[in-house]
């Protein structure tokens, strides 16, 4: 779909949309309707309000309302061969705030879930340390723990959305990511109780599950800022984000935060051999591949409206609303456009700004019911700006699966409803 498509929108508009004004809306756009005679919503007695409901007994551990049933992780099964080496996505146009619920969040196994009994776990550090050890999971407990909110994106994260627009929503091109706050221990106290030898540089990393999936960590990295987590918003990692312990890599790619952690290895040079690691590269037009980008680099997209979440209520007050990010550090800045990067606006972070971790921004836009064109930019703390998808294929060509960070464009049609489109 090309940007010519675009119906018109008179010059006063873009001289709003210039000078910042908007979001600033004339009264009277937002608000309720007049009352009216004969709502039933208002006049009738509904059945929660004439009988008592549910007791405290009825649900030991708390469901979402049944109207939110459809708020839910979706897998696309043509993607994969089979379910159990696969993924799913977050319903991400569903969602608000920076948190994602642990039931919401992607999953993405190489054998389904380690179904594991924490007495029978252990987590085994050996290599080139001054001795090697075993830990129980009680063991780990008494380390000095903390707290820390970050954001993992998967490396192929709207992988499928290089060649040209694919899939219709943002559940889908964008849902290979999670926030959640981490409870655990620093890797590097855990490492410091082992003793690192002098020359281990390298730490190979390795999962407990059918796929044993391990991944090499620079060690710099590992004493840095990587966790051993084992609660995830304040209550034990869910099975399939690698119960009892996984690893957290802040910023770097979702393939390094080995799930179900049971080993740690200290080597003195990537263990190249092992798939995993050698798979996450980049392959570019001139057959050459890029390695170690293990950092996911400034991205965002709005969320809403995007096809999922299409405008219901017409002309009027919308409330734009989308997700940044970036592996190297916090986004300073978004940008928001609603005629395909002609005219920009800086929408509004709210909530916490956090390093590596999930921002949400919104844009109140006074909808005058033409089509849009929606984008959404961001710019992170180190001055990165989140690039057009033209931009990256200059760059690296298109056969890429990795690291898609380009701009997404949602097509809104006059009658609210929204597509996955390219435009350039
Ligand atoms: N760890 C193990 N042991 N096995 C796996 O299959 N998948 C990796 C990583 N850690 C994987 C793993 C990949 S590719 C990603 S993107 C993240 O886990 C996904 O984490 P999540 O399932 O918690 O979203
Ligand atoms: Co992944």
């Amino acid at each position: 779909m090309s940007q010519s498509n675009e119906s018109a929108q008179g010059p006063s508009r873009r001289r709003l949309l210039k000078a910042g004004l908007a979001g600033t809306l004339a009264g009277g756009l937002v608000t309720g309707r007049a009352l009216a005679a004969g709502d039933p919503a208002i006049t009738d007695i509904q059945d929660w309000n004439r009988y008592s409901g549910p007791g405290v007994d009825a649900q030991p551990y708390g469901t979402p309302s049944p109207y939110e049933k459809t708020v839910i992780r979706r897998n696309v099964p043509w993607l994969t061969a089979d379910p159990v080496s696969s993924v799913n996505f977050t319903p991400l146009h569903a969602l608000d705030g920076i948190i994602t619920p642990n039931g919401l969040c992607f999953e993405r196994h190489h054998a389904g879930v380690a179904e594991i009994d924490p007495a029978a776990h252990r987590l085994m550090i050996n290599g080139l340390v001054e001795t090697p050890l075993v830990f129980t999971m009680a063991d780990l407990a008494r380390f000095p723990r903390t707290n820390r909110i970050y954001f993992l994106e998967c490396a192929a994260n709207s992988g499928m959305e290089w060649r040209g627009a694919q899939l219709n929503g943002c559940q889908f091109t964008h849902g290979m990511v999670h926030c959640v706050m981490y409870t655990g221990v620093p890797l590097r106290a855990v490492l410091a109780e082992a003793g690192l030898k002098p020359g281990a540089t390298w730490l190979l990393a390795e999962g407990a599950d059918a796929a044993a999936m391990t991944r090499s960590i620079p060690l710099e990295k590992a004493l840095d800022d990587c966790m051993i987590a084992f609660a995830m918003n304040g209550e034990a990692l869910r099975p399939e984000q690698g119960y009892p312990i996984r690893l957290v890599v802040p910023g770097w790619e979702g393939n390094m935060w080995v799930k179900w952690l049971r080993r740690l290895e200290l080597g003195d040079q990537p263990w190249q051999q092992r798939e995993e690691t050698s798979k996450y590269t980049d392959l570019l037009a001139s057959g050459k591949a890029r390695r170690f980008t293990w950092a996911m680099e400034v991205k965002s997209v709005i969320t809403s409206p995007s096809p999922q979440a299409p405008v219901r209520h017409g002309r009027g007050r919308l409330v734009i609303s989308g997700l940044a990010w970036t592996g190297n550090g916090r986004i300073a800045q978004v940008d928001v456009t609603i005629d395909g990067g002609r005219n920009w606006t800086a929408a509004r972070i709210d909530g916490p700004s956090l390093p590596h971790a999930l921002h949400r921004f919104y844009l109140e836009h006074d909808w005058d019911g033409s089509a849009l064109f929606l984008q959404s930019r961001a710019i992170d703390e180190k001055g990165y700006v989140q690039p057009t998808k033209d931009a990256l294929r200059a760059a690296r060509g298109s056969n890429s699966i990795y690291h898609n960070n380009g701009i997404q464009t949602w097509y809104v049609g006059t009658d609210g409803v929204v597509e996955n489109v390219e435009i350039s």
